[in-house]
């Protein structure tokens, strides 16, 4: 890493917004290699010293990676003129450079990456890889035997091409009494493609969730809305 202003270098590392940082420095509460540091300015190769905020170290990480439960409601964009976005979601996070691997639609729940890491977003989204995304889905009508077939061959939604043969699992505990669900895993990522898999057989989607995506699972105890930081090693 190259010499940065140790300004630069806690904002980078999410220690909070120019301004916070100015405060924190002047009241003497960063420290570098054991002495404490209250000049902003100065350049160093911080990541071969021992910067600490209050004792605790300060590790720069060029990339991170941020696991959320997406609500509905929110759009998986970086900016948006009418809605919350997901980005929105991470607080006390410092969210600058990340975005969201993919999309889910607006009304959609569930696992979605945010990263900084282009490279890995890319081999996650790539269509060459075919990395499966599984999803709860509830239905307003009964899937029939003739078009869980079709979707597990390959149903064709009206693109240039059919869709990859898909696996749709049956579930036993669905959300309400009365719900209609499966859970569908597919290795491509058109455009609303679960529910236009679904509307191609005449049934609507009246709910869906990502559970799975490539090796990340989405655990039970994150709600919507919360967010874990993982490490690289747990995605690809
Ligand atoms: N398929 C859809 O139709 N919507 C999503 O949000 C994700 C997959």
């Amino acid at each position: 890493m190259a010499a940065v202003r140790l300004e630069k270098y806690l904002a980078d590392a999410g220690c909070g917004s120019r301004s916070q940082i100015k405060a924190l420095l002047k009241q003497g509460r960063v420290s570098v290699d054991g002495n404490v540091e209250k000049d902003g300015s100065r350049r160093e190769d911080y990541a071969q010293h021992e910067v600490r905020l209050d004792g605790s170290v300060v590790s720069y990480e060029k990339y991170v990676y941020y696991l959320l439960n997406k609500p509905q409601g929110v759009v998986s964009a970086t900016k948006d003129a009418l809605s919350d976005t997901v980005i929105g979601l991470l607080a006390g996070v410092n969210t600058k450079g990340l975005f969201p691997v993919g999309r889910l639609d607006k009304d959609t729940e569930g696992l979605l990456l945010i990263t900084n890491d282009g490279e890995l977003a890319h081999n996650l989204l790539s269509p060459k890889k075919h990395v499966a995304k599984k999803y709860y889905v509830n239905l307003d009508k009964a899937l029939s035997e003739e078009n869980r077939i079709k979707i597990e061959e390959g149903i064709d939604i009206g693109d240039e091409k059919p869709c990859l043969p898909a696996k749709i699992e049956r579930v036993e505990n669905a959300k309400k009494p009365g719900d209609l669900s499966c859970m569908i895993t597919i290795t491509e990522g058109r455009y609303h493609q679960v529910k236009r898999m679904f509307e191609a057989c005449g049934l609507t989607v009246t709910y869906l969730k990502r559970i799975s995506m490539g090796n990340l699972t989405l655990p039970e105890t994150l709600h919507p809305g919360e967010f874990l930081k993982i490490d690289r090693e747990e995605i690809l």
